[in-house]
Protein backbone atom coordinates (compact mmCIF):
# COMPACT_ATOMS: atom_id res chain seq x y z
CA UNK A 1 0.00 0.00 0.00
CA UNK A 2 1.13 3.66 -0.64
CA UNK A 3 1.25 6.26 2.04
CA UNK A 4 -1.35 8.12 0.48
CA UNK A 5 -3.78 5.31 0.54
CA UNK A 6 -2.54 3.85 3.82
CA UNK A 7 -3.81 7.05 5.43
CA UNK A 8 -2.26 10.56 7.17
CA UNK A 9 0.50 9.31 8.90
CA UNK A 10 0.58 9.79 12.04
CA UNK A 11 2.46 11.93 15.09
CA UNK A 12 3.66 8.90 16.84
CA UNK A 13 5.28 5.47 16.45
CA UNK A 14 2.75 2.90 16.65
CA UNK A 15 4.59 -0.35 15.85
CA UNK A 16 1.05 -2.72 15.56
CA UNK A 17 0.29 -2.52 12.63
CA UNK A 18 -3.18 -3.22 13.22
CA UNK A 19 -3.56 -0.49 15.43
CA UNK A 20 -1.44 1.52 13.18
CA UNK A 21 -4.10 1.47 10.20
CA UNK A 22 -7.05 1.55 12.82
CA UNK A 23 -6.01 5.21 13.73
CA UNK A 24 -5.36 6.16 10.41
CA UNK A 25 -8.31 5.03 8.71
CA UNK A 26 -9.99 6.72 11.84
CA UNK A 27 -8.40 10.10 11.60
CA UNK A 28 -8.99 10.20 7.73
CA UNK A 29 -12.93 9.93 9.17
CA UNK A 30 -12.37 12.87 11.65
CA UNK A 31 -11.03 15.45 8.54
CA UNK A 32 -13.40 14.08 6.58
CA UNK A 33 -16.11 15.13 9.49
CA UNK A 34 -13.89 18.21 10.35
CA UNK A 35 -14.65 19.51 6.63
CA UNK A 36 -17.72 19.20 7.02
CA UNK A 37 -18.30 21.02 10.19
CA UNK A 38 -16.61 24.15 8.88
CA UNK A 39 -19.06 24.93 6.10
CA UNK A 40 -20.89 27.82 6.52
CA UNK A 41 -23.37 29.27 4.35
CA UNK A 42 -21.61 32.57 4.57
CA UNK A 43 -18.67 31.29 1.92
CA UNK A 44 -16.31 33.77 3.31
CA UNK A 45 -16.99 32.41 7.36
CA UNK A 46 -16.05 28.95 5.82
CA UNK A 47 -12.77 30.37 4.09
CA UNK A 48 -11.44 31.77 7.05
CA UNK A 49 -12.01 29.06 9.15
CA UNK A 50 -10.82 26.30 6.57
CA UNK A 51 -7.37 28.63 6.14
CA UNK A 52 -5.93 27.08 9.59
CA UNK A 53 -7.56 23.56 9.62
CA UNK A 54 -6.42 23.33 6.01
CA UNK A 55 -2.74 24.73 6.70
CA UNK A 56 -2.45 20.82 8.79
CA UNK A 57 -1.76 20.78 12.52
CA UNK A 58 -0.83 17.33 14.10
CA UNK A 59 -4.19 16.84 15.21
CA UNK A 60 -2.48 15.66 18.62
CA UNK A 61 -6.17 15.87 20.18
CA UNK A 62 -7.99 13.70 17.81
CA UNK A 63 -5.02 11.25 17.57
CA UNK A 64 -5.22 11.13 21.91
CA UNK A 65 -9.39 10.81 21.41
CA UNK A 66 -9.07 7.39 19.11
CA UNK A 67 -6.51 6.11 21.34
CA UNK A 68 -7.78 6.07 24.41
CA UNK A 69 -10.98 5.10 22.75
CA UNK A 70 -9.42 2.17 21.70
CA UNK A 71 -9.61 1.05 25.84
CA UNK A 72 -12.90 0.78 25.59
CA UNK A 73 -15.96 -1.81 23.65
CA UNK A 74 -16.83 0.75 21.11
CA UNK A 75 -14.11 2.35 19.94
CA UNK A 76 -15.24 2.30 16.56
CA UNK A 77 -18.44 4.75 17.81
CA UNK A 78 -19.51 7.25 15.54
CA UNK A 79 -19.58 9.44 19.00
CA UNK A 80 -15.75 8.84 19.11
CA UNK A 81 -15.48 10.65 15.76
CA UNK A 82 -17.79 13.38 17.31
CA UNK A 83 -15.75 13.79 20.03
CA UNK A 84 -12.47 14.12 18.36
CA UNK A 85 -14.06 16.91 15.82
CA UNK A 86 -15.00 18.64 19.51
CA UNK A 87 -11.44 18.83 20.57
CA UNK A 88 -10.08 19.85 17.60
CA UNK A 89 -12.48 22.58 17.09
CA UNK A 90 -11.93 23.67 20.48
CA UNK A 91 -8.62 23.93 20.03
CA UNK A 92 -8.69 25.50 16.32
CA UNK A 93 -10.72 28.25 17.79
CA UNK A 94 -8.11 28.62 20.54
CA UNK A 95 -4.95 29.45 17.72
CA UNK A 96 -7.27 31.78 16.35
CA UNK A 97 -7.68 34.11 19.30
CA UNK A 98 -3.99 32.99 20.85
CA UNK A 99 -2.43 34.34 17.65
CA UNK A 100 -4.31 37.84 18.29
CA UNK A 101 -2.98 38.38 21.77
CA UNK A 102 0.63 36.67 20.76
CA UNK A 103 0.47 38.88 17.70
CA UNK A 104 1.79 36.39 15.95
CA UNK A 105 1.94 36.33 12.02
CA UNK A 106 3.02 32.09 11.61
CA UNK A 107 0.80 29.45 12.24
CA UNK A 108 1.25 26.05 10.86
CA UNK A 109 3.40 27.38 8.50
CA UNK A 110 0.84 29.76 7.29
CA UNK A 111 -0.08 33.54 7.67
CA UNK A 112 -1.97 33.41 10.75
CA UNK A 113 -5.49 34.60 10.45
CA UNK A 114 -4.67 38.42 12.06
CA UNK A 115 -1.99 38.54 9.84
CA UNK A 116 -4.11 36.96 6.21
CA UNK A 117 -6.72 39.61 7.48
CA UNK A 118 -6.95 41.36 10.67
CA UNK A 119 -8.06 41.07 14.26
CA UNK A 120 -11.14 41.53 13.86
CA UNK A 121 -11.76 38.12 11.41
CA UNK A 122 -9.45 36.14 13.56
CA UNK A 123 -11.56 36.66 17.03
CA UNK A 124 -14.87 36.72 15.41
CA UNK A 125 -13.97 33.09 13.17
CA UNK A 126 -12.42 32.04 16.66
CA UNK A 127 -15.62 32.37 17.89
CA UNK A 128 -17.59 30.58 14.88
CA UNK A 129 -15.68 27.73 15.62
CA UNK A 130 -15.96 27.47 19.27
CA UNK A 131 -19.85 27.75 18.14
CA UNK A 132 -19.62 24.87 16.21
CA UNK A 133 -17.53 23.00 18.34
CA UNK A 134 -20.53 24.05 21.06
CA UNK A 135 -23.26 22.49 18.77
CA UNK A 136 -21.74 18.78 18.49
CA UNK A 137 -21.02 19.10 22.11
CA UNK A 138 -24.52 19.18 22.71
CA UNK A 139 -25.24 15.81 19.98
CA UNK A 140 -23.02 14.17 22.56
CA UNK A 141 -25.65 14.88 25.87
CA UNK A 142 -25.20 16.44 28.91
CA UNK A 143 -22.75 14.82 30.34
CA UNK A 144 -20.12 16.02 27.68
CA UNK A 145 -21.66 19.49 27.87
CA UNK A 146 -21.18 19.91 31.23
CA UNK A 147 -17.46 18.51 30.71
CA UNK A 148 -16.34 20.53 27.67
CA UNK A 149 -17.92 23.78 29.29
CA UNK A 150 -15.45 23.06 32.39
CA UNK A 151 -12.71 22.33 29.97
CA UNK A 152 -13.17 25.37 28.41
CA UNK A 153 -13.64 27.67 31.39
CA UNK A 154 -10.22 26.17 32.19
CA UNK A 155 -8.48 26.74 28.95
CA UNK A 156 -9.39 30.51 29.33
CA UNK A 157 -8.84 30.83 33.10
CA UNK A 158 -5.36 29.66 32.49
CA UNK A 159 -4.68 32.07 29.03
CA UNK A 160 -6.53 34.87 31.65
CA UNK A 161 -3.47 34.05 34.01
CA UNK A 162 -1.00 34.05 31.96
CA UNK A 163 -1.41 37.61 31.32
CA UNK A 164 -1.24 38.48 35.35
CA UNK A 165 1.86 38.26 37.04
CA UNK A 166 2.19 35.79 40.37
CA UNK A 167 1.33 36.83 43.50
CA UNK A 168 5.40 37.18 44.08
CA UNK A 169 8.41 36.20 42.90
CA UNK A 170 8.26 33.20 45.30
CA UNK A 171 5.05 31.65 43.43
CA UNK A 172 6.04 32.19 39.63
CA UNK A 173 6.77 28.87 38.85
CA UNK A 174 3.81 27.27 40.62
CA UNK A 175 1.79 29.98 38.88
CA UNK A 176 3.04 28.80 35.40
CA UNK A 177 2.22 25.71 36.09
CA UNK A 178 -1.27 26.66 36.93
CA UNK A 179 -1.45 28.53 33.52
CA UNK A 180 -0.02 25.70 31.28
CA UNK A 181 -2.60 23.01 33.33
CA UNK A 182 -4.96 25.52 32.60
CA UNK A 183 -4.74 26.49 29.13
CA UNK A 184 -3.09 23.23 27.65
CA UNK A 185 -3.91 20.46 30.16
CA UNK A 186 -7.57 20.77 30.36
CA UNK A 187 -8.56 20.36 26.51
CA UNK A 188 -5.54 17.30 26.46
CA UNK A 189 -7.24 15.95 29.49
CA UNK A 190 -10.55 16.16 28.17
CA UNK A 191 -9.52 14.18 25.12
CA UNK A 192 -8.45 11.20 26.35
CA UNK A 193 -11.51 11.11 28.97
CA UNK A 194 -13.53 11.57 25.84
CA UNK A 195 -12.26 8.66 23.88
CA UNK A 196 -12.60 6.54 26.95
CA UNK A 197 -15.91 7.83 27.49
CA UNK A 198 -17.52 7.65 24.45
CA UNK A 199 -15.96 4.04 23.64
CA UNK A 200 -17.80 2.63 27.24
CA UNK A 201 -14.59 2.27 28.68
CA UNK A 202 -14.73 1.55 32.75
CA UNK A 203 -14.33 4.28 34.88
CA UNK A 204 -10.96 3.56 36.75
CA UNK A 205 -9.68 3.94 32.88
CA UNK A 206 -11.28 6.75 32.27
CA UNK A 207 -10.07 8.39 35.22
CA UNK A 208 -6.12 7.13 34.82
CA UNK A 209 -6.16 8.15 30.90
CA UNK A 210 -8.25 11.76 32.21
CA UNK A 211 -4.94 12.28 34.79
CA UNK A 212 -2.75 11.10 31.93
CA UNK A 213 -4.13 13.62 29.60
CA UNK A 214 -3.58 16.26 31.81
CA UNK A 215 0.00 15.75 32.83
CA UNK A 216 0.98 14.90 29.04
CA UNK A 217 -0.45 18.56 27.99
CA UNK A 218 1.52 20.14 30.40
CA UNK A 219 4.68 18.43 28.95
CA UNK A 220 3.49 18.70 25.70
CA UNK A 221 2.82 23.12 26.70
CA UNK A 222 6.58 22.58 28.28
CA UNK A 223 7.81 20.99 25.06
CA UNK A 224 6.28 23.62 23.06
CA UNK A 225 8.01 26.67 25.16
CA UNK A 226 11.36 25.04 25.07
CA UNK A 227 10.87 24.81 20.98
CA UNK A 228 9.99 28.53 20.98
CA UNK A 229 13.79 29.11 22.50
CA UNK A 230 15.48 25.97 20.56
CA UNK A 231 14.30 25.85 17.17
CA UNK A 232 16.73 27.69 14.80
CA UNK A 233 14.44 27.87 11.95
CA UNK A 234 10.26 28.15 11.57
CA UNK A 235 10.42 24.23 11.22
CA UNK A 236 7.57 24.28 14.15
CA UNK A 237 5.47 26.59 11.22
CA UNK A 238 5.46 28.68 13.92
CA UNK A 239 8.12 32.28 14.23
CA UNK A 240 10.68 30.90 17.10
CA UNK A 241 11.34 33.88 19.53
CA UNK A 242 7.51 35.08 19.98
CA UNK A 243 6.75 34.31 23.63
CA UNK A 244 10.16 36.01 24.70
CA UNK A 245 9.75 38.86 22.22
CA UNK A 246 5.52 39.10 24.07
CA UNK A 247 7.26 38.63 27.29
CA UNK A 248 5.61 35.60 28.05
CA UNK A 249 6.82 33.75 30.71
CA UNK A 250 7.82 30.28 29.89
CA UNK A 251 9.47 27.32 32.20
CA UNK A 252 13.18 27.96 30.89
CA UNK A 253 12.86 31.62 31.76
CA UNK A 254 11.95 30.84 34.76
CA UNK A 255 14.62 28.94 35.35
CA UNK A 256 16.73 31.57 33.97
CA UNK A 257 15.62 33.58 36.77
CA UNK A 258 15.32 31.85 39.60
CA UNK A 259 18.89 30.54 39.27
CA UNK A 260 19.65 34.65 38.91
CA UNK A 261 23.31 33.09 38.13
CA UNK A 262 25.58 36.89 38.53
CA UNK A 263 26.73 35.64 35.46
CA UNK A 264 23.44 36.13 33.32
CA UNK A 265 23.25 39.69 34.16
CA UNK A 266 22.87 39.98 30.41
CA UNK A 267 20.73 37.85 29.28
CA UNK A 268 18.24 38.95 32.20
CA UNK A 269 18.57 42.65 31.33
CA UNK A 270 17.72 41.28 27.61
CA UNK A 271 14.50 39.69 28.73
CA UNK A 272 13.44 42.93 31.24
CA UNK A 273 14.41 45.40 28.08
CA UNK A 274 12.72 45.24 24.54
CA UNK A 275 13.16 42.38 22.22
CA UNK A 276 11.03 44.21 19.11
CA UNK A 277 14.75 44.56 17.97
CA UNK A 278 15.68 41.33 15.67
CA UNK A 279 19.65 41.97 16.90
CA UNK A 280 18.34 41.72 20.83
CA UNK A 281 15.71 39.14 20.50
CA UNK A 282 18.57 36.97 18.76
CA UNK A 283 21.34 37.96 21.17
CA UNK A 284 18.45 36.98 24.00
CA UNK A 285 17.66 33.40 22.26
CA UNK A 286 21.93 32.68 21.99
CA UNK A 287 22.32 33.05 25.30
CA UNK A 288 19.27 30.97 26.63
CA UNK A 289 20.45 28.11 24.23
CA UNK A 290 23.36 27.87 26.35
CA UNK A 291 21.94 28.79 29.65
CA UNK A 292 21.53 25.05 31.80
CA UNK A 293 17.82 26.10 32.27
CA UNK A 294 16.90 24.27 28.80
CA UNK A 295 18.14 21.30 30.30
CA UNK A 296 16.67 21.62 33.17
CA UNK A 297 13.62 22.41 31.33
CA UNK A 298 14.02 19.29 28.95
CA UNK A 299 14.58 17.24 32.13
CA UNK A 300 10.81 18.41 34.00
CA UNK A 301 8.97 17.56 30.66
CA UNK A 302 10.90 13.91 30.62
CA UNK A 303 10.41 13.38 34.31
CA UNK A 304 6.45 14.26 33.81
CA UNK A 305 6.26 11.98 30.98
CA UNK A 306 7.40 9.19 32.86
CA UNK A 307 4.47 9.99 35.61
CA UNK A 308 1.92 10.29 32.81
CA UNK A 309 3.35 6.28 31.67
CA UNK A 310 2.90 5.26 35.36
CA UNK A 311 -0.76 5.74 35.02
CA UNK A 312 -0.98 3.51 32.49
CA UNK A 313 -0.69 0.83 34.79
CA UNK A 314 -4.41 0.26 34.83
CA UNK A 315 -4.45 -0.85 30.93
CA UNK A 316 -3.70 -4.32 30.18
CA UNK A 317 -0.16 -4.57 28.85
CA UNK A 318 -0.66 -4.49 24.92
CA UNK A 319 -0.59 -2.07 21.78
CA UNK A 320 -2.61 0.19 22.74
CA UNK A 321 -0.74 0.89 26.19
CA UNK A 322 2.01 0.48 24.16
CA UNK A 323 0.91 3.49 21.84
CA UNK A 324 -0.45 5.73 24.60
CA UNK A 325 3.18 5.46 26.46
CA UNK A 326 5.14 6.41 22.85
CA UNK A 327 2.71 9.54 22.77
CA UNK A 328 3.73 10.67 26.20
CA UNK A 329 7.40 10.04 24.92
CA UNK A 330 6.97 11.73 21.78
CA UNK A 331 5.16 14.70 23.83
CA UNK A 332 8.89 15.05 25.96
CA UNK A 333 11.16 14.78 23.23
CA UNK A 334 9.59 16.19 20.66
CA UNK A 335 11.12 18.66 17.75
CA UNK A 336 8.40 20.41 15.91
C1 LIG B 1 -1.41 28.39 22.82
O1 LIG B 1 -0.49 28.94 23.67
C2 LIG B 1 -2.80 28.75 23.30
C3 LIG B 1 -3.59 27.94 24.03
C4 LIG B 1 -3.16 26.61 24.42
C5 LIG B 1 -4.98 28.35 24.48
C6 LIG B 1 -5.37 29.76 24.18
C7 LIG B 1 -6.79 30.05 24.59
C8 LIG B 1 -7.44 31.18 24.28
C9 LIG B 1 -6.80 32.27 23.49
C10 LIG B 1 -8.89 31.35 24.66
C11 LIG B 1 -9.73 30.93 23.47
C12 LIG B 1 -11.09 31.47 23.48
C13 LIG B 1 -12.10 31.12 22.56
C14 LIG B 1 -13.46 31.76 22.64
C15 LIG B 1 -11.88 30.11 21.52
P1 LIG B 1 0.93 29.46 23.22
O2 LIG B 1 0.82 30.86 22.73
O3 LIG B 1 1.83 29.24 24.36
O4 LIG B 1 1.32 28.44 22.06
P2 LIG B 1 1.75 28.67 20.56
O5 LIG B 1 3.23 28.56 20.58
O6 LIG B 1 1.13 27.50 19.81
O7 LIG B 1 1.25 29.98 20.10
MG1 LIG C 1 0.81 31.67 20.90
Amino acid sequence: MSPESSGPALALPVLDEELAARLRARLVEVEEALSGHIQSEAAFVTEAARHLMDAGGKRFRPLLVLLAAETGPNAASDEVIHAACVVELTHLASLYHDDVMDEADLRRGADSANARWDNHVAILTGDWLFSKSSELTADLGPDAVRIQAHTFSRLVEGQILETVPPASPEVALEHHLRVVAGKTGSLIATSALYGARFAGAPREIEDALAAYGEIVGAAFQISDDILDIASESDESGKTPGTDLREGVPTLPVLLVRRAGRPEDARLISLLDGDLSSDEALAEALVLLRAHPAMAEARAYVVARAQEAKDLLKVLAEGPVRDALEAFADVVATRTA
